[in-house]
């Protein structure tokens, strides 16, 4: 199969038609960078309904973990859609779920005897987390960080700090919730290990001193590699200066995997690149291979309400935990290893393209979690946001699908499937668009 393979203009006849009537009917609050509509998919190949054929590195947003519609993972679901559809883990028991918390307690990155909260989303994840430390601490305040994304509804959404347009004219915001400096390595002047100390020195020095009292924090919450932020890779310390702040001052460590879980950055989790432990994980995305499932893994300890505290009609659909432990057999068997190898590999391509392109302005990230940064002038910095945008337009016109992240920044998160050769089509096409923009001058 030849892919990509562009055949009609894009979008369309048959897309156009779709997102008109979209258009007429579906809430506009969505984020539609380009006009793909997809028809069916098979790995790291995405079929659109002009039968237009594209390379998938945006995975649905970091979702499609073992490729879209892997042959063990739809049987995994038939055969339990099969058995039954529902049958809601808050009032009752089935064998799926116990199986997936038996094997979550297994691989999250927590020290000793782990229990998992079932939920449908990242944002439920975050909510659970938060009722949680509140619930286990009987503390209120929150400690998150700028350029986080934690989730949309009220709660998530006081401690997502990414976009204005995502909290603009929805407060007043849950109260409590301090936001600290989150490191970023390409942009300090001193270096890693100067911005982790500034960073530490924040909520040292500032927050614990200026504005609140660390026993009445309940949770930092913070993502091992910012997703939507940027991709952007903290140094080691600042991880292990969050662990050792919150040890000290009895404060839970949520350490929100929902993004770079999963097998997505080489490892199963990416707080295992950092030697991080935490009280509590939060995973959905790439758990169950699209399926809707979002979890909260806890120290048993911590993890210790009564019944009736928390629970969901849905949460931890059995089709779900099918899904995912059939998920997490195939990254175990192989694919978290992929993610490593072909990451590496479309790493360094991606940094070989800095040498011929100067809007490339840093290249990061683990595995197959993956930010190029673009900026106008390698000396100053600037952020090159509109060329971004362009870049990705023009990767999507070639039969490329990416995504942006951050301010000025594309990331690469294909299914963890990719292969070293679609990696290189990736890096070549992206080469294209990077000269396409740099002649427009955008
Ligand atoms: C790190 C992180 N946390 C939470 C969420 C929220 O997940 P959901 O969109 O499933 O609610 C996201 C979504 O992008 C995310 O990247």
């Amino acid at each position: 199969m030849h892919v990509p393979e562009i055949k009609t203009a894009l979008p369309g006849p048959n897309a156009r038609a779709i997102i008109e009537r979209d258009r007429q009917f579906v809430s506009p609050s969505y984020t539609r960078d380009y006009p793909f509509v997809i028809a069916r998919w098979q790995g790291a190949v995405v079929e659109d309904v002009d039968g237009n054929r594209f390379l998938d590195c945006a995975a649905g947003i970091a979702v499609n973990s073992t490729g879209v519609s892997h042959p063990e993972v739809v049987k995994a679901i038939a055969d339990q859609a099969a058995k039954f559809i529902h049958m809601s883990g808050t009032d009752f028991y089935y064998e799926p779920q116990v199986r997936l918390a038996e094997g979550l307690a297994s691989i999250a990155p927590i020290e000793g005897p782990v229990r998992t909260f079932f939920g449908n989303s990242g944002t439920e994840a975050t909510e659970a987390s938060l009722k949680l430390a509140r619930y286990h601490t009987k503390r209120q305040n929150i400690i998150a960080f700028l350029g986080s994304f934690h989730g949309r509804s009220m709660g998530s959404m006081a401690l997502t700090a990414s976009k204005v347009i995502q909290r603009r004219g929805f407060g007043p915001l849950l109260p409590g919730v301090y936001h600290a400096l989150y490191p970023d390595p390409y942009r300090s002047k001193g270096g890693a290990d100067q911005c982790a100390a500034e960073c530490l020195a924040f909520i040292k020095d500032q927050l614990f001193v200026q504005l609140v009292a660390p026993d009445e924090v309940a949770a930092i919450v913070v993502e091992p590699i910012q997703g939507e932020g940027g991709y952007v890779v903290p140094p080691k310390a600042f991880l292990q200066g969050r662990r050792e702040l919150a040890t000290e001052h009895g404060i839970l460590l949520v350490v929100d995997e929902v993004q770079s879980g999963m097998g997505r950055t080489g490892k199963m989790f990416a707080s295992e690149h950092f030697d991080l432990k935490a009280d509590v994980v939060n995973i959905a995305k790439g758990i169950a291979s699209g399926l809707p499932l979002g979890v909260t893994c806890a120290r048993a300890d911590v993890m210790a309400w009564p019944p009736g505290a928390h629970a969901s009609t849905f949460g931890g659909n059995p089709v779900s935990c099918a899904a995912a432990l059939a998920t997490i057999r195939l990254l175990r068997d192989g694919m978290v290893k992929n993610a490593a190898a072909v990451g590496a590999h479309l790493m360094a391509g991606l940094k070989a393209l800095a040498g011929k392109h100067p809007l490339i302005g840093d290249v990061r990230g683990r595995g197959l979690m993956i930010g190029v940064e673009l900026v106008r002038d390698r000396q100053t910095k600037e952020r090159a946001i509109e060329e971004r945008d362009a870049i990705v337009s023009a990767c999507f016109a070639r039969g490329l699908l990416l995504l942006g992240a951050g301010k000025n920044s594309i990331r690469f998160s294909p299914p963890l499937v990719l292969t070293r050769e679609q990696a290189d089509t990736a890096i070549a096409i992206f080469d294209q668009a990077l000269s396409e923009v740099a002649k427009s001058g955008r």
